[in-house]
């Protein structure tokens, strides 16, 4: 696939296969995640993969919703950057974690962003917090979100070009 059919087909994948994910293939996730820009160049980030079925549970319920298909998943990449040294460890982690959901893609392999930053779990306490304590991170370490992996047991249909909405789009000049 090229560039412009990756876009396209790359969707969120929230349902694997019990089959656990190709070594290299997800090397050839981390490796885009290590490799994507970052401000100042800086390398802020830290991806801790987690494949342990009972860390991936614990992880499923870092926040109130949308988080719940990670414990079917065959890994999870938590991306966290370290805000002492980047004050854009929220694009940093950000950008990091897109291009590891298209490299995913391009793998073969289902993915979907799980959002931690600014989100809450059923109590009321803060996913980030949550995480932090089921990983172990320290303190200036900030987690952006979860991408859940896996190999995928849904297809959703690709995007058509047809479907991008111009009207988001202002010309001037
Ligand atoms: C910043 C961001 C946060 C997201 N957080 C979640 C999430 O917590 N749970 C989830 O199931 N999907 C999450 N998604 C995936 C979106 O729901 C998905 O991209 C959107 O519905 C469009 O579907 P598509 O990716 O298949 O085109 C997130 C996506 C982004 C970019």
């Amino acid at each position: 696939m090229n560039l412009t059919e990756i876009l396209l087909n790359r969707r969120s994948i929230r349902r694997y296969k019990d089959e656990p994910i190709p070594e290299e293939a997800l090397r050839g996730v981390l490796t885009s995640g290590l490799l994507a820009p970052t401000s100042r160049n800086l390398k802020p980030c830290r991806f801790t993969v987690v494949r342990e079925k009972t860390t991936l549970e614990a992880l499923s319920h870092a926040k109130a919703a949308g988080g719940a298909f990670l414990r079917e998943a065959g890994a999870a990449v938590v991306v966290s950057a370290d805000a002492e040294k980047a004050d854009t460890w929220v694009e940093d982690g950000s950008i990091a974690l897109t291009c590891m959901h298209l490299a995913a893609a391009e793998a073969g392999l289902g993915s979907c962003w799980i959002q931690i930053h600014l989100r809450r779990d059923r109590e009321g306490g803060e996913a980030e917090e949550n995480v932090r304590r089921i990983l172990g991170l320290e303190e200036q370490f900030r987690t952006v979100g979860i991408l859940a992996l896996g190999v995928p047991a849904e297809s959703p249909e690709p995007h058509r070009p047809e479907e991008a909405d111009f009207g988001q789009v202002r010309f001037i000049g």
